[in-house]
């Protein structure tokens, strides 16, 4: 028996068993053997929101959130951010190395020549109030290519499935510009294969009468390094959205639409468009102490701030801060900057952050960059879907390989009514329930 165990006491019955310790966890799995007597199911783990519960094995990214510290496949982000494009960085996730130049080139026209969506889609885009928000756009109309692409169910086979990601890659900037543009009333622009995946993107959400739309190389690089920072954040809603449903052996269009529906909420990915509807709500400086005791009191909470895992500063934030004064010396500075330093400067100093260890998230800075560069604070999730969705594959993927892993079904303990019997209408007293005494607005 290896030293690496756990022994445990069960002082129901007395008895001992001991666990193998694998890499710092056991197995939850072996903790069914501990059992009251032969009827007993065994003990589960019980773990609300996966606090402590490691659900796969990875290697793709690496993330100590008490020394803040973010790897993608072992490159600190600080070197990926500086040195690389953001398909580069795509390659690597998927594919576990850096390319060299012949198979990043080969990558990128891959991924360019699947840029171009189905003139259908356009109608269906078409069918949005032009102020719907530009996720339910992004996702619906992901789910909608699964329709365009049936052999995408056949997720066994890896031909297949790199032929979806990289479609799926080319069509995320299409989708999102055409939105944005739909959103304004505005005629498509259709993908340019001469430009870069960035200056493409910008290129279909801002042309307008000029034959060749030419982006500001100095935002073009800012928006490559956010999309770097954000392509990929180990086991986080989204990724385990994607793994979950993804574990059912639905398409890759069906599962990432899923993967989108969980990053837009406020607590995940939403909260990039929530800090600058709080940093309006703040209004100016003075006004950030105010605000900060209307938090502890609990009202609220401070949007962008805090993380799971983050106990500590989000090395993302670090870096956006930087892209951030580089953006300014271009756009002008944008005026919300100041009150996100100060909420900043003073959350860090009070006690109740301190004792919380709550920091900046990658969410509190990206939108006033964002801002800066003309997107509207709606279009902030988007934003960060886009490169996200290499994170999605990625970890895709590695579950479908896996070979331990099987559909995604977790355990319950149930708390509800024993057996009863149903009793005529006309027997039956009035109940209030939650949901039955909620006032519909
Ligand atoms: N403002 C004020 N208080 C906070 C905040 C915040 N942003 N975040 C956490 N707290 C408090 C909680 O109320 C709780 O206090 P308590 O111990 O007195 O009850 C304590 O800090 C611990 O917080 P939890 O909710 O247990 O932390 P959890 O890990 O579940 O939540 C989360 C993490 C969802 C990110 C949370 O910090 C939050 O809601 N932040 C604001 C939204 C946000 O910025 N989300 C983006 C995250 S990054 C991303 O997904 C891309």
């Amino acid at each position: 028996m290896p030293n690496e165990t756990l022994t445990i006491t069960d002082n129901r019955t007395g008895k001992t068993y001991t666990l193998p310790i694998y890499k710092d966890a056991i197995r939850a799995i072996d903790l069914r053997q501990i059992k009251t007597g032969p009827e007993d199911f065994g003990l589960l783990s019980y773990d609300p929101a996966f606090l402590n519960t490691a659900s796969c094995q990875s290697s793709i990214t690496y993330l100590d959130g008490d020394r803040g510290i973010l790897r993608y496949r072992g490159y600190p982000i600080e070197q990926l951010a500086e040195k690389c494009s953001f398909l580069e960085v795509a390659y690597l996730l998927l594919n576990g190395e850096l390319p060299c130049e012949e198979q990043l080139d080969m990558w990128i026209t891959d991924v360019t020549r699947h840029s171009m969506i189905h003139e259908n889609l356009k109608k269906f885009m078409e069918g949005f109030h032009y102020d719907g928000h530009p996720m339910g756009m992004l996702m619906s109309t992901v789910a909608a290519l699964s329709t365009f692409y049936p052999e995408a169910r056949n997720i066994h086979d890896p031909g297949v499935r790199k032929l979806q990601i990289i479609r799926l890659i080319g069509k995320m900037p299409t989708l999102t510009a055409y939105s944005y543009r739909h959103s304004l009333g505005l005629p498509y622009v259709y993908p340019d294969n001469d430009l870069s995946y960035t200056k493409n993107f910008m290129n279909m959400l801002w042309r307008r009468t000029e034959p060749k739309f030419s982006a500001n190389p100095v935002l073009a690089r800012a928006l490559e390094v956010l999309f770097i920072l954000h392509a990929d954040h180990e086991q986080n809603c989204s990724a385990s959205t994607m793994r979950a449903v993804g574990s059912s052996f639905a398409d890759p269009y069906a599962t990432t639409a899923a993967a989108i529906a969980a990053l837009s909420g406020p607590l995940h990915g939403g909260a990039n468009e929530e800090v600058l509807r709080m940093l309006d709500e703040i209004g100016s400086k003075d006004k950030v102490p105010a605000y900060i005791e209307q938090i502890k009191a609990g009202h609220g909470k401070l949007m962008g701030f805090g993380h799971r895992v983050y106990k500590n500063y989000d090395p993302r934030a670090r870096i956006i801060k930087r892209v951030a004064e580089e953006v300014f010396e271009v756009t002008g500075r944008n005026p919300k900057l100041d009150i996100a330093l100060e909420l900043e400067r003073i959350a860090l100093e009070d006690d109740f952050f301190i004792k919380r260890r709550l920091y900046p998230n990658v969410d509190f800075y990206s939108g006033i960059i964002y801002q800066a560069m003309g997107f509207t604070p709606d279009v902030f999730t988007v934003l960060f879907a886009i490169p996200r969705a290499v994170g999605w594959f990625a970890q895709w993927q590695e579950m479908l390989q896996d070979s331990e892993q099987k559909i995604a079904r977790p355990r319950q303990i149930y708390t509800g009514e024993a057996v009863r019997q149903v009793v005529r209408i006309e027997e039956r007293h009035p109940q209030t329930s939650a949901l039955a005494a909620a006032t519909v607005a």
